[in-house]
């Protein structure tokens, strides 16, 4: 065999070999750790995970705990995302889904400083090293992708990808916030311990990459956006129609009202107190008229107070009742006998078409 014949020979075999291996992510090698939390910004980190998102990413961040929440312990999510994957989402929120914006800017009970603490804080716990990955987009074939996504995902994810058991890849804030390097990182690799299987096996890296563009062709050029914040209510406004009448609501299972019954009784001026009981910074965006921010993590002896016994309490909230039905078993616990929870959550109360109230927003400059 001459020089040239093993050239070709030894060509030929690297080219078939690239074509069989497995799909890889498109990395650049690793990033540094970000900077190491202090004990006490550790302790302060955990606490605050617990108090504000045990509810729905479970006590050990297993995900999937309330409202299909994912997981914040895989391995994909945290060498890809941090720190913008995981501080966007957890700051901002995903708008119109049930993660609501923590930071105080936005009407949260974070501030700055903790919201970079707990993103830092779940890397640790992660374990994990950092990859780099690139910034470039994505190319590939979107009609091919949509009609691969429409057979391989869109059971879990959705038709128009606005999630059904797994997150909303369609949605604006979603894909504002992530890289199409991170989206294709978390197709290929699937997400540990999760229902998202690595796709790595299954699929080309053309039907990937066309996977990645087709989701990154449904992005509409959306910018996060703020909302001029509004003032709280006062106790004294916490009751609804002081002299009306009680809603003689019947609840179902002893618990749930419907949004037609609560709608009703709203046209009707009748007695009571609403509880919005999501994160505060999504009463701003959007909430039932007279409702009154209530979070789930509120410290109940505080935020109780001026609310009497004898009056109807409906709570409400997105996820469609995770955190009201947790306000509610506590306020019962402590004698509000009174109490009810929406059973459309506020989502399913707005796509009947019922009115909400809406914050004024302006545009976020660069
Ligand atoms: C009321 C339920 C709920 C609470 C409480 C909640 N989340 Fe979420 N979170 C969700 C849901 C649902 C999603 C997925 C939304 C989607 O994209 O469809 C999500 C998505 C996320 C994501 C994006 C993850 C990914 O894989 O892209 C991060 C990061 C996150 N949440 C962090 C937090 C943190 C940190 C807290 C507490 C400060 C918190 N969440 C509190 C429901 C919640
Ligand atoms: C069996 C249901 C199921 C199928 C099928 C499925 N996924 Fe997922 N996917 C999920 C779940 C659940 C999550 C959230 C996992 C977690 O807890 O982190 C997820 C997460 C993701 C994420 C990460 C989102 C984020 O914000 O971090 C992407 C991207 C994704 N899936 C894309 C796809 C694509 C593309 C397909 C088809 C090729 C697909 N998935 C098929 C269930 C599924």
């Amino acid at each position: 065999m001459d020089f040239k014949t093993s050239i070709y020979l030894f060509l030929i075999i690297v080219i078939s070999l690239s074509s069989f291996t497995t799909v890889q992510a498109n990395t650049t090698g690793t990033l540094p750790p970000p900077r190491k939390l202090t004990p006490e910004q550790a302790k302060v980190a955990s606490a605050n995970y617990q108090k504000y998102c045990a509810l729905c990413h479970g006590e050990n961040r297993e995900g999937h705990a309330n409202d299909h929440a994912p997981s914040l312990k895989s391995k994909s999510l945290f060498e890809s995302g941090v720190p913008h994957a995981i501080l966007r989402p957890m700051s901002y929120g995903r708008k119109g889904t049930a993660m609501g914006g923590y930071l105080d800017e936005v009407g949260g009970p974070m501030t700055l400083d903790e919201t970079w603490d707990l993103t830092y804080w779940l890397f640790e716990q992660a374990g994990v090293e950092r990859l780099k990955l690139s910034t470039n987009p994505v190319l590939g074939d979107i009609k091919l992708g949509e009609k691969i996504y429409q057979k391989e995902c869109s059971q879990c994810h959705g038709i128009q990808g606005e999630g059904v058991t797994a997150p909303a890849l369609g949605n604006q804030s979603a894909l504002a916030h992530n890289t199409d390097e991170f989206i294709r990182h978390a197709i290929i690799n699937g997400r540990q311990n999760t229902p998202m299987v690595a796709f790595k096996d299954k699929l080309s890296s053309e039907e990937i990459n066309s996977i990645t563009a087709f989701l990154r062709s449904k992005a509409l050029g959306w910018k996060e956006e703020r909302t001029i914040l509004k003032a709280l209510p006062a106790p004294e406004e916490y009751v609804i129609n002081k002299d009306g009448k009680d809603p003689n609501f019947t609840l179902k299972d002893g618990m749930y009202v419907s949004s037609k019954d609560l709608y009703d009784a709203m046209k009707n001026k009748k007695r009571m107190v609403l509880l919005d009981t999501r994160v505060t910074s999504v009463w701003q965006t959007a909430h039932l008229e007279g409702s009154i921010p209530f979070p789930y993590y509120a410290d109940l002896d505080e935020t109780v107070k001026g609310i009497p016994f004898d009056v109807q309490i409906v709570a409400y909230c997105s996820c469609p009742r995770a955190a009201a039905d947790y306000t509610i078993k506590k306020l019962r616990a402590k004698g509000y006998t009174r109490t009810a929870v929406l059973w459309e959550g506020i989502f399913g109360w707005m796509h009947l078409g019922l009115p909400v109230m809406r914050g004024d927003i302006e545009g976020v400059k660069d």
